[in-house]
């Protein structure tokens, strides 16, 4: 198994870093444009090898040359959010980033799966899908596992119960209008409407859908990196080990939900062959609406994309 991750920022290094932690390549390949910075973090990481004791390999490089032939390829470089910035306030920039980077990995690595991790994410994925031209199974984002981290993590802080028992999914694009779903959230296979009243349920949608921009507004000159890392890998773990996950992932609809030609966070299975299936359940009237709003957003921000 051989991973590239694109980008030695805090979230690429992170990934590489959790990746390595759990073994779960033999080699990964950090790529940066930026010179000594992927070969110094990269060789830091190798070395936490003999005490951490993984044996995975990890190469910084400047030159898509060392990524050929792998895997699985993650794509994290791009401009991140700065206070008082959308996501999609970044789609120009980063469109030109991803444009970079998947045209020259892609025909390195012809049976890689991709994974998108730049902003904004439902729009960079679609970047990624017709610059590299493979199929829709092997280009998908990650979004929801990170939003429903949040969501879990401000559930088990509100009720003072372990996250292993919050069960749950956010689905949606990633941003202001992804569609937490309180209804189908249980803890310990209780009902969450059991639990909490309407208004916690709805505080907590809402810090969810704010969750990113909580953490700029501390950082400032960055976003989250931490958790982000953590739900690539755990993508990457069900791919590497096949493990046929329900995962929500920013994946293609190809008719699902009622839509077509756009990525969207669904529940998905996850496994060696990338999005092996998305999953459709029945949403209420209010969950449709919410994720139509959702849908229309994602598909306004792809149109505004040029020259793909
Ligand atoms: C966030 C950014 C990385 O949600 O999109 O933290």
């Amino acid at each position: 198994m051989k991973i590239t991750v694109i980008g030695a920022g805090n979230v690429g290094a992170t990934t590489a870093l959790r990746i390595a932690d759990q073994e779960l390549a033999n080699e990964i390949i950090l790529l940066d444009i930026l010179e000594g910075i992927p070969q110094g973090k990269g060789l830091d990481i190798w070395q936490s090898g003999p005490v951490q004791l993984y044996d995975t390999k990890v190469k910084g490089t400047n030159t898509y040359d060392d990524t050929v032939n792998s895997d699985i390829i993650i794509m994290t470089a791009g401009l991140a959010r700065k206070p008082g910035m959308s996501r999609d306030d970044l789609r120009d920039a980063n469109t030109e980033i991803v444009k970079d980077a998947i045209s020259k990995a892609a025909p390195k690595s012809p049976n890689a799966i991709l994974i998108v991790v730049s902003n904004p994410l439902d729009v960079m994925t679609y970047v990624a899908l017709k610059v590299s031209k493979f199929p829709t199974n092997r280009v998908f984002g990650m979004a929801g596992i990170l939003d429903t981290a949040r969501y879990k993590m401000f559930i088990s802080e509100a009720l003072g119960i372990s996250v292993r028992d919050i069960h749950g999914m956010v689905l949606g694009g990633h941003g202001d209008t992804m569609v937490p779903l309180p209804r189908f959230t249980s803890v310990g296979g209780i009902p969450l409407e059991h639990l909490m009243s309407k208004e916690q349920i709805d505080a907590i949608v809402k810090r969810t859908q704010n969750g990113g921009a909580e953490i700029v507004a501390y950082l400032k000159t960055g976003s989250a990196y931490y958790a982000p890392a953590a739900a690539t890998v755990e993508m990457v773990a069900a791919i590497v080990k096949d493990r046929k996950r329900l995962l929500p992932v920013c994946a293609w609809l190809n008719g699902e939900y009622g839509y077509k030609d756009v990525y969207m966070g669904v529940p998905c299975i996850l496994g060696k062959d990338g999005v092996e299936k998305v999953l459709e359940f029945p949403l209420n009237e209010e969950e449709k609406q919410l994720f139509a709003t959702s849908v229309k957003h994602v598909q306004t921000e792809i149109a505004k994309v040029t020259g793909i």
